[in-house]
């Protein structure tokens, strides 16, 4: 049974994260800003007043009692925003915003968290495919774009410094998802999404700590 930490817990795939490891069995904490009736139906522990672009509050999580009770053997970063600009219209405030919540956010959480983590342990981020900058051709979507691609740098970077406490970190893109996020478009749900990251992070070890997965398992190039 593994300790499990999920941010962006309260719906779409941080939910969907939650329920797939209470399934498996494991000791899941959801963090959330606020809980949302599905979550508090799954029976996990629940840390909610936690927005992950907040120094305050990730200071915050980090002393929860849930938190500081044992070691974390897996941290999701799963929170994230996605908003739309071009050059028509470049709000700077939005995407100075993504960069807050995608960026930013998984790195202070891991930040804050890394002297909880178990030996070995898993991180995982979400993150996203429209962050490859080999894979960018249609352009656009500034702030989502940059702030994932931001992301991967920042999980790389984790990787290697992570390494002498054994924790091995994952760049994980769920695919094309029904969420919130897509307004329920998507290529599929996510409980298959999730059971593919949920296989690429029992995969995970510190020898391929640092990859960028697709759900289906396939290396993204950066
Ligand atoms: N759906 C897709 O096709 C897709 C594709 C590639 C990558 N992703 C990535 O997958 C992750 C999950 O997305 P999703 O599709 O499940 O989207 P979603 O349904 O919109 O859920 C987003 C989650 O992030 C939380 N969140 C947003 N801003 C936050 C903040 N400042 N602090 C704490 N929590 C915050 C939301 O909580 P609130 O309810 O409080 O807002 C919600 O729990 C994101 O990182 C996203 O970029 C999704």
């Amino acid at each position: 049974m593994a300790r499990v930490v999920v941010t962006g817990a309260n719906r779409g795939i941080g939910l969907e994260f939650c329920r797939q490891f209470k399934k498996r069995g494991d000791d899941v904490i959801a963090v959330c800003r606020t809980a949302s009736a599905e979550l508090k139906e799954l029976g996990v522990e629940i840390v909610e007043g936690v927005d992950v672009s907040s120094e305050s509050d990730v200071a915050k999580l980090a002393r929860a009692p849930a938190i500081q009770k044992q070691k974390i053997d897996i941290l999701i970063n799963n929170a994230g925003i996605l908003r739309s600009e071009n050059l028509q219209n470049l709000d700077l405030e939005s995407i100075r915003k993504q960069f807050e919540v995608n960026s930013l956010g998984p790195l202070m959480v891991t930040h804050a968290l890394r002297g909880q983590l178990a030996a070995p342990a898993k991180v995982g981020i979400v993150t996203s495919r429209m962050g490859s900058v080999a894979d960018n051709t249609s352009g656009g979507m500034y702030g989502y774009r940059m702030s994932k691609a931001a992301v991967n740098m920042a999980g790389v970077s984790l990787a290697q410094d992570l390494k002498d406490q054994q924790a091995a970190v994952a760049l994980l893109h769920p695919g094309y998802v029904k969420t919130e996020m897509t307004g329920n478009n998507g290529m599929i749900e996510a409980s298959e999404s999730v059971t593919g990251l949920l296989a690429r992070l029992d995969a995970l070890n510190l020898e391929n700590s640092g990859t960028f997965w697709h759900t289906n398992g396939e290396v993204l190039p950066w």
